[in-house]
């Protein structure tokens, strides 16, 4: 449990930031919960000294990289995407000499030193936006193989290179065809909602392609009283609080990211105290991939 007093009183100097995959405690702590992209435009906004960030590493470098004059705390530096780890700066160094004149865009879960080498940002939420808006035709797109296949899908004037060829979420790639025509039998009048991390053979059964917060404004907007739900069952919590008379089902019960869940009321509580798990930057990385995360949250309007 989280002692109500203690976090009125930590709140003074500190905001709080959660990504939609953090446990029920933790969203319910916090003062914004969200996904990437609106993480992002959140902590562009912020007016106190300190940020606990309650999601993976690349979330947390993204709100510092937005914030050089704040301090980005984590509760604990063990919530690492392992996708992002698929990307190395050098990967993309050697893409780029390989393909001289092509634009990079890379997906928000990827690390700083990787966004300092792309042209543009992007999140789940916006990703066919910010490829459609670049002049280039050639794309280098990375690390999410799936992803760039949902750009691909959606832009065959674009050529999309992926990089690597095969990055991928883990637990995404869970989800398969037979999961949701299995939903969908016991369910007929469902809505699909499924995230652009899903391999091709999952994205092409949706009824609608979402971010995790597209997917709550989606389930807001619809006249659909049932959903099948193809992303991480932590989501389920946040869908079901804001939709009282709608019905979720998730597309696969054991789809938990373990790195999202290595918050903890414990960790939070403590890390709310000590304030000493400070996310550091090199500056000159932070500025260059601060860059390419302004030229996204400009061409996202
Ligand atoms: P969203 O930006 O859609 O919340 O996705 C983040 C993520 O890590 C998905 O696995
Ligand atoms: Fe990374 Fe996948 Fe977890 Fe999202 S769900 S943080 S992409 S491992």
């Amino acid at each position: 449990m989280i002692d109500e007093n203690f976090l009125k009183e930590q709140k003074k100097d500190c905001i709080i930031l959660a990504h939609n995959y953090q446990i029920p405690e933790i969203q319910d702590a916090a003062d914004f919960v969200g996904d990437s992209l609106d993480l992002c435009k959140r902590a562009a906004a912020v007016d106190k000294p300190y940020i606990l960030f309650c999601g993976v590493d690349f979330m947390a470098e993204s709100a510092a990289m937005l914030n050089p004059e704040k301090t980005v705390l984590l509760p604990t530096y063990d919530a690492r995407c392992p996708m992002a780890a698929m990307l190395p700066a050098e990967k993309i160094r050697e893409a780029k000499e390989e393909h001289p004149g092509a634009a990079v865009v890379l997906y928000i879960n990827t690390w700083a030193e990787a966004r300092a080498e792309s042209d543009v940002t992007c999140t789940s939420a916006n990703a066919v936006k910010i490829v459609k808006a670049l002049s280039e035709k050639k794309i280098l797109f990375g690390p999410d193989a799936n992803l760039a296949w949902h750009v691909a899908r959606n832009l065959p004037d674009k050529e999309i290179i992926p990089i690597p060829s095969d990055g991928f979420c883990r637990v995404h790639v869970m989800f398969k065809r037979e999961h949701v025509l299995e939903q969908k039998e016991q369910h007929p009048e469902a809505e699909i909602l499924i995230h652009p991390e899903c391999k091709p053979e999952v994205q092409k059964l949706a009824d609608h392609i979402c971010s995790t917060q597209q997917m709550v404004n989606q389930a807001k907007a619809s006249d659909s009283k049932e959903f099948i739900i193809g992303t991480e069952t932590g989501l389920i919590y946040k869908l079901r609080k804001e939709n009282p008379g709608k019905t979720f089902y998730p597309l696969l019960e054991k789809a938990v990211c373990r790195n999202m869940k290595m918050i903890t009321p414990k960790n939070f509580q403590e890390e709310l105290k000590e304030r000493k798990n400070v996310v550091k930057l090199d500056e000159k990385i932070s500025e260059r991939a601060r860059a390419s995360l302004d030229r996204m949250l400009t061409l996202s309007g």
